[in-house]
This record gives C-alpha cells, sequence and structure tokens, in this order.
C-alpha cells in the first residue's frame, strides 16, 4: 500500500473509531444522558484483576520532566456555586493548543484573540504595555495576557502551558498556550494532549521560519508531537507578516506553506482535509476576527483565524462511554479537586467514582466547567471536579478518574511492537535502554526489559531466530516496564490513552506519527521513533523509528 492510501485508510478507522471528524446529532453536549452511574461503590473484579501485585507508591519522586499547566484564569470555584447549566454549554466546545517555535508569536496571537474577542478590556491592555515597556519589553504586552507569571514576563518565554476561554456565536473554545522553547516540552506535551485541534503558529520574519523549520527546532518536534498526542486538525498560521522583512509578502507566504507541506504529510498529516494555512499578524490583530484588508494584503482571499477555527468539526465523542479523565493537576478547596479533560464518558454530580491506580473510591461533590458549576459534563470538556473520599496528597498527576464499572486498567509493564527505522554508528537498541514514557498526563520512567520477537517487516510475522538487538528497518516486539503503576489503555478501546511518546534526557526519543491501522481484527499502533542517547550517557546518537508499532497487550 503506498503512503497516500495508508493515509486514506488512516483517517476512514479514526473516523470508525472515534477520533473521526463530523460530530454526530446525538453526540451534542446537551443530550449527553449518564450511563456509568454507580449506586453502590464495589471495587469490581476486573479491577483487581487488571492491576498489578505491586502497591502503589503516591510518594514516589516526579520523573525528572514533570509538566507544568497554569490557568490563565482561575476564577475561585465558590465564585461559582448555584450556577447551573449554563446556555453556553448548548454550543460545541473545542479544545485549541497553540504550538511552535520559541517566539513565533503564540502567546502574542493567544492574547489578541482574547482581546478581540473582549475577554480583555482596552485598560488592561494599557497596563500591559506600560509593565512591558517598564520590562524593555514593549512588544510583548499581548503575550501578557497568556503569560501571566512574572518569570513569563522578565524572559518573554512562555513556561507554564497558558489555559484560557472564550466563545464565537457558535463555539466555546478553550485555548491552551503551550510553550516554545525545547526547556519545556514536556508542558508542551501536557497541553497538546488535552487539544483536538492545533495552531501552530509560524513566525513569517526573515530567519524565524528557518530556525523553527531546521532539525531539533521545535516547529518540527511540536507538529509531531501533535500528531502523536491525538491533535487531529492543524491550523497553520504564518504569523508576523507585518514585520518590515515580511511586508505580507505573498511570495514568503508561499515559500513558508510550499516548505511546510511536505513535512506536515510526512508527520502524518493529511494536508487537503486536515490542515488549513492562513496569514495573520497576531501583534496587530490582522487576519484574525475580521478578513485582512485588501489595501494591507490584496492576495489573501481566504478565511481569518475565527472564521477559519468556527468552522473546524469536533471530533466524535462518546458521552456514554465509560468514564475517563486523566488528571493533570489537583489542590485542596473545601475537599479535594482534580483538574483534567474528560476523554471519554460523562461525569454528574453526585457519581462515585475511582482514582485510579491507587483505586480510592470517590465520590463526586461538584463539577466545574471554565468557571461555571454544572450538573454534568461530557466527553472533551475541561473539568474541575471537586472530590470527596480522597486526600489531595493521594493524588497524583497521571492519575485517572474513572468510572467504577470498566475502571481504566493500572500496569507496571506492557507489550508494544515497534519498527527500528534508523540507527545511527554503535548504536544499538537493545534490554535495558531506558527513557521518560509520556501518556495523557503521565511522565515515568521506562525501561525496556527485553527485545521478545523480531517481526518480518515484509510478511509481518515473527520470525523465529531468538533476538537481543535489533538494527535498522527492524520490527521488534518489546517489553516495556515502568517504576510505578500507570493507568494506560489498549490502543483498541481508547486510542487518546494508549498512544506513547518516549523521551531521553530532554529530547524527544519516540512519536507516534499515524493513529492506527486495521489489520484484519488487530488494531496496530503506528509509531515513528527517534532515540537518542544523551551526552552524558554517551554522545552516541541513535536515530529510531518506531513503525507499525502497538500496545498489543496489556500485562
Ligand atoms: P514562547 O512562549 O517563548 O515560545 O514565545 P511565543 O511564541 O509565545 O511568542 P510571543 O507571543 O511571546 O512573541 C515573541 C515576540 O514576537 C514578541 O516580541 C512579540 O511582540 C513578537 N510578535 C508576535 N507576534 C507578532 C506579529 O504578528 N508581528 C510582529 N511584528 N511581532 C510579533
Ligand atoms: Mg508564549
Amino acid at each position: 500500500m503506498d503512503i497516500e492510501a495508508e493515509i486514506r485508510a488512516l483517517q476512514l478507522d479514526s473516523a470508525e473509531d472515534g477520533t473521526g471528524m463530523a460530530i454526530p446529532e446525538d453526540a451534542k453536549p446537551e443530550e449527553v444522558e449518564m450511563t456509568d452511574k454507580v449506586e453502590e461503590v464495589e471495587m469490581p473484579d476486573k479491577v483487581e484483576e487488571e492491576g498489578t501485585k505491586d502497591e502503589v507508591d503516591t510518594k514516589s519522586q516526579p520523573a525528572q520532566d514533570e509538566p507544568k499547566v497554569k490557568d490563565k484564569e482561575v476564577a475561585p470555584l465558590e465564585d461559582a456555586e448555584g450556577t447551573d447549566e449554563m446556555e453556553s454549554q448548548k454550543k460545541r466546545h473545542l479544545n485549541v493548543v497553540f504550538i511552535g517555535h520559541v517566539d513565533a508569536g503564540k502567546s502574542t496571537t493567544g492574547g489578541q484573540m482574547l482581546f478581540l474577542s473582549g475577554q480583555v478590556d482596552d485598560r488592561t491592555i494599557q497596563k500591559y504595555e506600560k509593565e512591558a515597556k517598564d520590562k524593555s519589553r514593549e512588544s510583548w504586552y499581548m503575550a501578557y495576557i497568556m503569560d501571566t507569571n512574572e518569570e513569563e514576563r522578565v524572559k518573554g518565554k512562555t513556561v507554564e502551558v497558558g489555559r484560557a476561554h472564550f466563545e464565537t456565536e457558535t463555539t466555546r473554545f478553550t485555548i491552551l498556550d503551550a510553550p516554545g522553547h525545547k526547556s519545556y516540552v514536556p508542558n508542551m506535551i501536557s497541553g497538546a494532549s488535552q487539544a483536538d485541534v492545533g495552531v501552530l503558529v509560524i513566525s513569517a520574519r526573515k530567519g524565524e521560519f528557518e530556525t523553527g523549520y531546521e532539525r531539533g527546532g521545535q516547529t518540527r518536534e511540536h507538529v509531531q508531537l501533535a500528531k502523536t498526542l491525538g491533535v487531529t486538525k492543524l491550523l497553520v498560521v504564518v504569523n508576523k507578516m507585518d514585520d518590515h522583512t515580511v511586508n505580507w509578502s505573498k511570495e514568503r507566504y508561499d515559500e513558508i506553506e510550499s516548505k511546510m507541506i511536505p513535512f506536515l504529510r510526512s508527520s502524518g498529516y493529511n494536508v487537503k482535509k486536515d490542515v488549513l494555512f492562513l496569514p495573520i499578524s497576531g501583534l496587530v490583530g490582522a487576519n484574525m476576527k475580521t478578513r485582512v484588508d485588501k489595501s494591507t494584503c490584496p492576495w489573501w482571499n481566504g478565511p481569518c483565524l475565527f472564521e477559519a477555527l468556527d468552522s473546524i468539526e469536533v471530533p466524535l465523542r462518546d458521552p456514554k462511554g465509560p468514564f475517563r479523565m486523566p488528571i493533570i493537576d489537583k489542590f485542596k478547596d473545601m475537599g479535594t479537586v482534580v483538574m483534567g479533560k474528560v476523554e471519554s464518558g460523562s461525569i454528574c454530580e453526585g457519581d462515585s467514582l475511582l482514582v485510579m491506580p491507587n483505586k480510592a473510591q470517590v465520590k463526586v461533590i461538584a463539577v466545574y466547567c471554565d468557571e461555571n458549576k454544572v450538573r454534568r459534563a461530557g466527553p472533551g470538556e475541561n473539568l474541575r471536579v471537586r472530590l470527596s473520599g480522597i486526600e489531595e496528597e493521594d493524588i497524583m498527576e497521571g492519575f485517572v478518574l474513572t468510572s467504577v464499572v470498566k475502571a481504566i486498567p493500572a500496569v507496571t509493564e506492557f507489550t508494544a511492537q515497534l519498527q527500528i527505522l534508523e540507527l545511527l554508528e554503535n548504536a544499538i537498541f537493545t534490554a535495558g535502554y531506558k527513557a521518560v514514557l509520556h501518556i495523557h498526563s503521565v511522565v515515568e520512567e521506562c525501561e525496556i526489559v527485553e527485545l521478545l520477537q523480531q517481526i518480518d517487516p515484509k510478511t509481518r510475522k515473527p520470525m523465529k531466530k531468538k533476538v537481543l538487538f535489533v538494527k535498522n528497518g527492524a520490527v521488534v516486539v518489546c517489553r516495556v516496564q515502568v517504576n510505578s503503576l500507570i493507568c494506560i489503555e489498549k490502543f483498541s478501546d481508547f486510542p487518546q490513552l494508549g498512544r506513547f511518546t518516549l523521551r531521553t534526557e530532554g529530547k524527544t526519543v519516540a512519536y507516534c506519527l499515524k493513529d492506527f491501522v486495521r489489520r484484519g481484527k488487530q488494531i496496530v499502533v503506528r509509531l515513528f521513533l527517534l532515540c537518542y542517547i544523551s551526552e552524558e550517557e554517551s554522545s552516541r546518537l541513535l536515530l529510531f523509528m518506531l513503525h507499525y508499532g502497538s500496545i498489543d497487550l496489556i500485562v
């Protein structure tokens, strides 16, 4: 099968499996029905079976690059008490992550969107202008809407993912402003894993597009990670079109578009169906809420950013599936409050749920969507949920709030099928290889403990020979081990909770480029892996691509 045909097959598969594009009438939030409500909490046998014998170590140290997400508009939850299901809940909801190389203009564009949609008033903007000037960062004032902490403002760099909300006539948006700097990629991963749609911000300024696009630049890394993490649609905004080195030049725009298209295609995006390019200036707000003036940009006949966002179709979600909400943060506020995005199912005040992997039985006291208290919420929503029955210190990022029936499995080991694509000089892929595993909100050190079988890439059948190490192009089934229990799903059940990324020493070593393909009854995850051995460990560099990898078996 050629690559185009495979991509088409993937899209058909993903449409069937819940990551497709169209939203059916019965999946609208206002029509959500509760399914997993359990009156009497009893530990289901399944949980016992699927968990391992290991004790949960809730005190274990977070992995080296634990992600950070901050909320830009944290309203005290009590302010919202008494609010019932909001009218706005009837609108569809989209989670949009801003990604791209450092200084591309993500925070500026995100801030401008909030300003243009009336979330920020003129007085606040004037205050930010003054503050930015005092810090000798005049042009950063729009970014200050998203970059709220002092470190970010002083350095002019986003560190933690910023979160904010705005609405158009048809859609409620949660925007997640990821950091572009390479040191904060774990935070970007956390932001992207909560999103369905990505706005890839590219600077058109002379030299800046080139730096982001070159090997090692975050334009590439972010695109590949976004695809891995389930960001199904991309708006590529060619930003800084107002800059004097660009001056709304059609040639510059076309150059960027023509270089990006093959790269996006090779990263697994269908550029015709899933990607849209448009020129903007985040700083002056051009081609954002309204189309850019012809006197400024006579050649642009396409949509503005708000129009493009409004026209994106929401991925299909299952409000009736088992409840799954990976926890990205927690705090104390009249009980224990956990934050996260609902990946499947619905949640209702009064529900009895489990926090996995520690199997803690909890009761839902209140559910908050944005700043509003709601009676129930469905998949795709970013929520804060107040729980009883658990202390804040007994929860860690990466734990999952789950329905009691069909609770999420917790494991310390799983088997994945990988293909090594490229292996540089002196590098070997063998038992003992260590990396950091990123899966939904989990960040955990992992080790390849055993190579089980080498697969013939042509016939896809296991080879008889015992395998101790593999070389370029090999397909291999491995056992992957983590130190503490983690919640993980089979790809066939929940691709969003089954995709993983491997990183070592701050570099991305593995990513899932294509969602999954069906082969007979088996669902196979397609992974591309890039592995680097750290400079400290060795100067050797591993470059792997995992191809047709899958979580076939949860041990
Ligand atoms: P990180 O969070 O550090 O990854 O950066 P970022 O992508 O959020 O960029 P940010 O919004 O902080 O902007 C970086 C610089 O680019 C600032 O000086 C902005 O004023 C400038 N900038 C952003 N958008 C535009 C634009 O449309 N035109 C011009 N001329 N400058 C812009
Ligand atoms: Mg920023």
